[in-house]
């Protein structure tokens, strides 16, 4: 069974490639419906559209870091429209609530460029640097009503090496994730199969 799915991201995009070139391939077992984004003109809605794939902006709201409840409403109604079974957040940058949360429960599932539940939040790699850890990693999880939270699919560490920045440690994390992420779907894909 091909398992339909939407992609969320706010920002370039790279975890979604990834999952597109990987079906593309044949190598995992789903179809992305579409590809959804708060942020105008993002470069992960270009990525969508070399593909092929419907991609929308959503405007929203005038919080920060969630969506408005209208906002989210929509969202919730484009998702079910499009008859996703799973939402794939790929860099999405807002939390999302209850509204989304009840309608696909265990049905979202996340990407974080930390070992979990080491360093939530923004910019994990800098947390990971600052902190002197020597091994940080990606953690592929369910999204529960906390920020980057939830039960586990997936876990790889990445060594942080002496002399790193931040952008050559989330460079290094980054390609661990283009290859976890998509393996990780396939898995629940597989699971999701009658
Ligand atoms: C990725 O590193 C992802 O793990 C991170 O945003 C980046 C998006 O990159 N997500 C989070 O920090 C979630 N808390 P991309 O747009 O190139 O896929």
């Amino acid at each position: 069974m091909i398992v339909p799915i939407a992609i969320l991201g706010s920002g370039k995009g790279s975890n979604c490639r990834a999952i597109l070139q990987h079906i593309r391939d044949g190598k995992l077992s789903a179809e992305v419906k579409v590809v959804i984004s708060d942020v105008l003109g993002a470069p992960i809605l270009d990525i969508a559209r070399e593909f092929g794939v419907p991609n929308t902006y959503l405007p929203p709201g005038r919080f920060r870091t969630r969506l408005e409840p209208a906002a989210e409403a929509e969202l919730v109604e484009m998702l079910q429209e499009a008859k996703v079974e799973l939402v794939v957040l790929a860099g999405f940058m807002r939390v999302l609530k209850e509204q989304m949360l009840s309608a696909f429960p265990r049905r979202i599932i996340n990407i974080h460029p930390s070992l979990l539940p080491k360093f939530p939040g923004l910019e994990a790699w800098k947390q990971a640097l600052v902190g002197g850890e020597k091994v940080t990693g990606v953690t592929v999880h369910f999204v529960d009503e906390q920020i980057d939270h939830g039960d586990v699919i997936a876990q790889r560490a990445v060594p942080v090496l002496s002399g790193d920045t931040p952008e050559t440690l989330h460079a290094r994390i980054q390609t661990v994730e283009h290859i976890l992420y998509p393996e990780a779907l396939e898995n629940v894909c597989q699971q999701l199969q009658p």
